[in-house]
Parts: structure tokens; C-alpha cells; sequence
């Protein structure tokens, strides 16, 4: 069974909008879990965009509820992963103006940052995962670097898929880049634009043991949920 991760950034982003605390991201942060979700994921941005430094300090507390802390890979990240101690960190690259995360960590470039900070978090038990582009290359500085899992970025394909493009040649990549990462005792994740079809080819890849999903998940509970809202407010304006 692969565990899902469910990304809450963008309730915050909601809340967020009216400077209040409605919707309530730590009672989303219950709820998801109880809904069964294996863990709850939240982006730390260096611009508090989103999730804020209060939410981290309640979510942490909830020790029911697994957190994997996506931050990006610089020392004043790793102080408050250090300090809050989520059970899990996914490390990203992160650009100021971008509006998503785009694309995978450069370990070439950052390898001895990156060695750093996961050296670190490993001494303190933490999980450890690098989110990267699938390719053999960074799977292996992945491995040199001694992370425990790796989060294959699955953007393209899920643009692909949505865009009704064929997607094979993404696919048989990512296929590649699981085996051989599972191969060597990496544990694979996968996330980023994924939806309910991409999903479900993906689950066919039998290495990938964890999704992390947000945007499709938060954007779809819109039309899950408002049926019972409308008629909620329907029947007290009777
Ligand atoms: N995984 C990682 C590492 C991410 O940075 C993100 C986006 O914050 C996701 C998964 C989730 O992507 P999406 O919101 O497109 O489902």
C-alpha cells in the first residue's frame, strides 16, 4: 500500500486571505488524518507564503499526526527542522518568485550543503528525502549523499497526462529512476501536479511507496464539499 501525503499548504494559503484563522489549518491537519491519510505535508517557505512559523509550532505538537517538513536546503532551514523535529524533512529547492516548487534539487551543484543537512537530520532520527528530477545521475549523489528516501518530481507527466500527451517516455524514466533507487536501498516517493489519473498510473510503479498530493486534493474538496455547505446554509435561510 503506498502511504499518502497530504500537502495543506494551500488551506493556509486560504486562511491566509483573510488574515483570520477560518478554515482552521491544525483541525484540517485532524481531520485529514482521521480521514486516513498516512501524513501530512506542509512547505516552510522562505517567504511564509503559506504555512507560518505558529502553524509548525501547533502542527508539531500533534503527535498523532506524522509532518513532513518540505524546506529548502540552507542552514537557517535546518535550525527550525532541528528545532521543532518534524518525523519527516523532504528538502527542495525554492525560488522567491516562483509559484510552485519547479523542478528537482540541483545535487551537483549543492551536493556538500545537502550532505550537511541531511547528515544532520539523520543523527536526529529524522527521515530524510531529497525531491528530484528522475534521473539516474542524481539518484546517485542521492545515495552518496546518504539520504533515506528520494521524491521523484512527477510534474511533467502529470502535464502530460492532463494535457491528454502521451506520457510514456516520462513514464518509462520514472520507472527507471524507482528501480534503481529501490535497487540500492533509496525509498521512492513521488509527488508534485499529480491528480486522481496520474495517481493511479503511478500506483502501477511498485517501488513508489508514498505520494505526497496538495493542490489537486485541496482544489477537489471544493467540489466534494460544497453540496453539503449549500444546503447547510439553504436550510437556515429557510
Ligand atoms: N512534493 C513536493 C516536494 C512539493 O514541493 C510539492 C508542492 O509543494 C508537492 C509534492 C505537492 O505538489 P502539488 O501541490 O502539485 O500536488
Amino acid at each position: 500500500m503506498i502511504r499518502l501525503g497530504v500537502n495543506i499548504d494551500h488551506i493556509a494559503t486560504i486562511r491566509n486571505a483573510r488574515g483570520e484563522n477560518h478554515p482552521d489549518l491544525i483541525l484540517s491537519a485532524k481531520n485529514i488524518k482521521n480521514y486516513g491519510a498516512d501524513l501530512i505535508t506542509v512547505h516552510l517557505r522562505e517567504d511564509r507564503r503559506h504555512i507560518k512559523d505558529r502553524d509548525l509550532i501547533k502542527l508539531s505538537k500533534l503527535k498523532r499526526i506524522p509532518i513532513n517538513l518540505e524546506i529548502a536546503a540552507n542552514n537557517k532551514m535546518l535550525k527550525i527542522a532541528l528545532k521543532f523535529k518534524p518525523k519527516f524533512v523532504c528538502l527542495v529547492p525554492e525560488k522567491r518568485k516562483e509559484i510552485t516548487t519547479e523542478g528537482g534539487l540541483n545535487l551537483s551543484k549543492n551536493k556538500n550543503i545537502i550532505q550537511k543537512i541531511v547528515s544532520k537530520l539523520n543523527s536526529k532520527n529524522i527521515r530524510t528525502s531529497l525531491f528530484i528530477n528522475p534521473n539516474i545521475n542524481d539518484i546517485k549523489i542521492a545515495s552518496y549523499i546518504n539520504t533515506k528516501c528520494i521524491e521523484l518530481h512527477t510534474g511533467k507527466i502529470s502535464r502530460l497526462i492532463k494535457k491528454n500527451k502521451n506520457y510514456n517516455n516520462e513514464l518509462i524514466k520514472i520507472k527507471k529512476c524507482a528501480k534503481y533507487a529501490s535497487s540500492i536501498g533509496l525509498e521512492v516517493h513521488a509527488g508534485h501536479g499529480m491528480d486522481i489519473k496520474t495517481a493511479k498510473i503511478l500506483t502501477k510503479i511498485k517501488e513508489i511507496s508514498e505520494f505526497n498530493i496538495g493542490h489537486f486534493i485541496i482544489g477537489e474538496s471544493i467540489f466534494f464539499g460544497l453540496k453539503k455547505i449549500i444546503s447547510k446554509f439553504k436550510k437556515i435561510c429557510k
